[in-house]
């Protein structure tokens, strides 16, 4: 039985390396990449070898006869990637043997052309330094010195996915593994601009690569945002992963219903632990204040609310998977899927997640706690006195093209009340301007080419920028992996041509907490 990729999978590719017959799709070198909601292995070429198990760091492979409960519908997912579309047209990855590679290509390792030591600072330790760092000790030459203004390392690997999410944060075992290595340094408590200038980190080092992420959450631009019982995700998963910043948060659970705005796959966590059984999260690493208030909880029903239809969902057909398949009663309103059509170019996922939601819209309501995926709803008010008691909710519909196919939506004029104690507002995150370096306020990212940070058209000589700030908040944590390894080349060929000092860092002051 071949072997089979699950939820789990955050892209970064480090399987694909190990398949002697290159029968996991997409590669880095293939186009949608950058875009893909997973990695899939090919059935009929899997030859059962189990060599990707051991190099994925998050247990998201499994042989198809192993799947765990609540992972089955994988299966079929990776299979039907390699089969053709909906509407007949050619699959995702067709199974072509004559071009598949007898051994999965791996570039031979660079060899640093540059005498004498070479000192290399990051900000931030989270996913996309902690591969950057990787990527730079390849070469014996480089150290590394990190600096992060949190007491704990791996930024949203370790306060952002959720923490029923096991597998996913079993990642922080390769970045302890990497953090072992004797040239890497990192100093936590330690925030670049306040504990440390920007210029005085450039004087230290050959050059600056900053990976500070997108801290804050995008507004909800909308009257009565700032009303009593309105918390954004951000400060919600800070609060249940216990980031500092938010251990002071007040989350007031006493209502039958909360709302959440926005269906990423950062709504369906917070949906998802909002409706958790307290004691399966007691065995977690929940904060313990949260865990505390969820016991007490009074919530009943979340409504997780999507201004665009189902075939738009922002969450992923992984992430719907492990929330439906987990256990968690999800209800859908048949009318949102009716209005419902598949663009005749759409792929197997679509397909897959729109069956999915199908069979949640067939089944007889739920008791007791549940989540409603709800669609075609803007929220246009949060309504109540001081405190929040509901959101009022614009009903959009679809409109179509010339050619019939799906192109976005309009609003109907209907309204409506969604009663609410508790809303939450998940649309996404943003970056914030660093002092000192330039910054695109309209994209909320470090403007950069390959990496390299651009004031104009002209590069800032010796900083770098990888991760959240460099492409905006989208993307797993393996996507961090292929950015950050395009900044490291981008920096190593800078070296290599002179641009930047090669010579032992200066003596430090001692900083921070090692
Ligand atoms: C709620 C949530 C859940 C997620 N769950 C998953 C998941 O299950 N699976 C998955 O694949 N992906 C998940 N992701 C996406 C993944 O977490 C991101 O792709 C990844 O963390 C981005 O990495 P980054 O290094 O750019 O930023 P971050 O992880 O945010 O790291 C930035 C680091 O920089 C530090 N920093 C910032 N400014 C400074 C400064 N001035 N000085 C010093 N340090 C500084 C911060 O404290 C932080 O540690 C999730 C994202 C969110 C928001
Ligand atoms: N398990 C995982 O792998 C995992 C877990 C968490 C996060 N992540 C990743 O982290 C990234 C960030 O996730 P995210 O959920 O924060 O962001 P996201 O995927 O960009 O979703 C943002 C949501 O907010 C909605 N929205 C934005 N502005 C709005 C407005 N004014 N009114 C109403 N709705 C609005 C968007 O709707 P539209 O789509 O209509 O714009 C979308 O539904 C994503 O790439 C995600 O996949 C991954
Ligand atoms: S089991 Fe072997 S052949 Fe199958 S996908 Fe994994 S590495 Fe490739
Ligand atoms: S997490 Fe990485 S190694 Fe594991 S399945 Fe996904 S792409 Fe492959």
């Amino acid at each position: 039985m071949p072997h089979v990729v699950t939820q789990a999978c955050c892209g970064d590719a480090s399987c694909v390396y190990a398949c002697p017959v290159n029968c996991i799709h997409p590669t880095p070198d293939e186009p949608d990449f950058g875009t893909s909601e997973m990695l899939y292995i090919d059935p009929a070429t899997c030859v059962d070898c189990g060599a990707c198990v051991s190099a994925c760091p998050v247990g998201a492979i499994v042989p198809g006869h192993r799947l765990p409960t609540g992972q089955e519908r994988f299966a079929e997912v990776n299979a039907s990637q390699y089969r053709e579309t909906v509407d007949g047209s050619a699959a995702r990855f067709p199974v072509d043997p004559a071009r598949r590679l007898p051994l999965a290509p791996i570039d031979r390792p660079r060899q640093l052309a540059v005498d004498g030591p070479v000192s290399i600072g990051i900000v931030g330790s989270g996913p996309s330094a902690m591969y950057a760092a990787d990527e730079l000790l390849r070469h014996p030459q480089v150290s590394v010195t990190m600096y992060e203004r949190l007491d704990r390392p791996f930024g949203l690997a370790r306060y952002g996915v959720a923490p029923d999410h096991l597998n996913t944060r079993e990642v922080m075992r390769l970045f302890d593994d990497i953090a072992r290595n004797p040239r890497l340094e990192i100093l936590l408590d330690t925030e670049v601009g306040r504990d440390i200038s920007l210029d005085d980190l450039r004087t230290r080092h050959s050059a600056l690569i900053w990976a500070g992420g997108a801290p804050t959450d995008k507004r909800l631009p909308i009257p009565g945002v700032d009303k009593a019982g309105v918390t954004s995700a951000t400060a919600f998963v800070g609060w249940y992963n216990g980031h500092p910043d938010f251990a002071d948060l007040s989350v007031d659970l006493s209502t039958e219903r909360a709302v959440v705005v926005g269906n990423g796959n950062v709504a369906l966590d917070v949906a998802r632990i909002l409706v958790a059984d307290p004691e399966t999260l007691a065995a977690t690493s929940i904060s313990r204040p949260a865990l505390a208030a969820l016991r007490t909880s009074s919530v009943q029903e979340v409504v997780v609310l999507g201004r665009r239809g189902p075939v738009h969902a922002a969450f992923t057909l992984p992430e719907l998977i492990g929330l439906v398949d987990s256990g968690v009663p999800v209800v859908v309103d048949p009318a949102d899927l009716e209005s419902t059509r598949i663009d005749s170019a759409a792929d197997n996922t679509i397909k897959t997640k729109l069956d999915i939601l199908s069979e949640c819209a067939s089944r007889p309501a739920p008791e007791g706690r549940r989540i409603r995926l709800a669609f075609f709803g803007s929220p246009l008010e949060i309504v109540g006195g001081e405190r929040a008691t509901g959101v009022l909710v614009g009903r959009n519909r679809l409109t179509v093209d010339a050619t019939g196919a799906a192109s976005g939506i309009e609003p109907t004029g209907q309204t409506s009340v969604l009663d609410a104690g508790l809303v939450l507002t998940s649309v996404g995150y943003r970056g914030v301007a660093v002092p000192g370096l330039p910054f695109d306020d309209d994209t909320g990212v470090i403007p950069h080419r390959a990496g390299r940070v651009l004031d104009g058209d002209e590069p800032v000589p010796g900083v770098y920028v990888t991760g959240w700030i460099k492409r905006g908040p989208t993307g797993f944590i393996g996507t961090n992996k292929t950015d950050s390894a395009e900044t490291v080349a981008s920096l190593l060929a800078d070296l290599e041509a002179g641009l930047l000092p090669t010579a032992a860092p200066r003596r430090r002051t001692l900083l921070g907490r090692r």
